[in-house]
């Protein structure tokens, strides 16, 4: 009995892991080049070696996964990020992602930002 319940919460788990979806390769669906240009704005606040400012509030980007830039962009933009009405930071960078109008400038700029490096 107990065995079979160890059995079928191991195969939960599996068809969870199933059904979520892992890192996939962003940056390799951007397009640096544009990227780039997409970036000048951004630098003003996280460097233009995307090292972040504390004096912005703004962190670092450098170094940082892909998957994970491209989903908090798009936390921003949906508001489910920089909403609050305290979070002034928040609402700031909600503004600043919505400088990016599609899925594909999102990703060209995430794709610039894994090409930073310390200057
Ligand atoms: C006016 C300053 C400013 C500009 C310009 C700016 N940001 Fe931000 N950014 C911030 C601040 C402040 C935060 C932290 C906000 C918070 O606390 O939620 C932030 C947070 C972020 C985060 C979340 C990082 C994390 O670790 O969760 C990402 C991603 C990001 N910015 C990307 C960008 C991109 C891409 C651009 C250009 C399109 C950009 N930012 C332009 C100020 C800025």
């Amino acid at each position: 009995m107990k065995r079979s319940l160890l059995k079928s919460s191991l195969l939960s788990v599996a068809t969870l892991f199933g059904t979520m979806t892992f890192s996939t390769t962003y940056a390799a669906e951007g397009d640096a080049f544009k990227g780039e240009a997409f970036y000048a704005v951004c630098a003003g606040c996280h460097g233009a070696d995307g090292m972040g400012s504390e004096a912005a509030n703004a962190p670092r980007l450098q170094g940082q996964f892909d998957w994970y830039l491209v989903r908090q962009i798009k936390n921003y933009q949906s508001g489910a990020r920089g909403v609050h009405k305290d979070d002034t930071y928040g609402a700031t960078m909600r503004a600043m992602a919505g400088t990016l109008a599609n899925e594909q400038a999102i990703l060209d700029v995430v794709a610039y930002i894994g090409t930073l490096e310390d200057k």
